[in-house]
């Protein structure tokens, strides 16, 4: 059985931080005419796109949904959330194309590049800030954790490819980087 969803979106907020870690110490050669790793930036673009726009952000939409059926937040909140989590998408896309672009040595890209991570590093951290200083203890405060696991079912299962059960291969470099920065 999964462990209680506000387990499960904590630990997905430590593993975000630890890849925005990696990401900045890339972006941070690259700026500086360094050599960076582009295979680990193309893998941490692709993972972004896969898992927290995939899974940790539809999560959070579904129990703010039922914080506001429970009469906790106002609308207003969910809808804030829902936009705060298309645009943290539209900034994963983004920067997926710059990656790709960089790795496909398009020339003049990696000034782009290098913008685009900072943007999508920094608005990342200060979404997970807010989340875990008012959304996440509401969340536990309003939400009985047969309420969370209800909201949670409505998910299939999902397992991360990158710090879940099993490590996909296309990860496997990744995984290693996060482990040795
Ligand atoms: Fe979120
Ligand atoms: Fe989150």
């Amino acid at each position: 059985m999964m462990s209680d969803i506000m387990q499960v979106l904590a630990d997905d907020h430590a593993n975000m931080r630890a890849l925005m870690g990696v990401l900045e110490i890339e972006v941070d050669k690259m700026a500086s005419g360094g050599h960076a790793d582009v295979e680990t930036i193309s893998a941490v673009a692709e993972y972004l796109l896969e898992y927290p726009d995939r899974f940790h952000h539809p999560v959070e939409d579904l129990l703010i949904q039922g914080m506001q059926a429970a009469g906790a937040v106002p609308e207003s909140s969910v809808v804030a959330l829902e936009a705060e989590h298309a645009r943290i998408y539209r900034l994963a896309t983004e920067l997926h194309d710059a990656a790709v672009a960089v790795a496909a040595e398009q020339p003049m890209r990696r000034d782009a590049f290098v913008e685009r991570a900072r943007h999508y590093i920094a608005s990342l951290r200060h979404h997970m800030d807010v989340e875990e200083a008012d959304f996440f203890p509401r969340a536990e405060e309003f939400l009985s954790p047969e309420d969370r696991a209800t909201i949670a079912a409505r998910l299939s299962d999902f397992d991360d490819p990158l710090f879940g059960t099993a490590t996909r291969e296309r990860y496997q470099s990744l995984s290693e980087a996060l482990l040795n920065p």
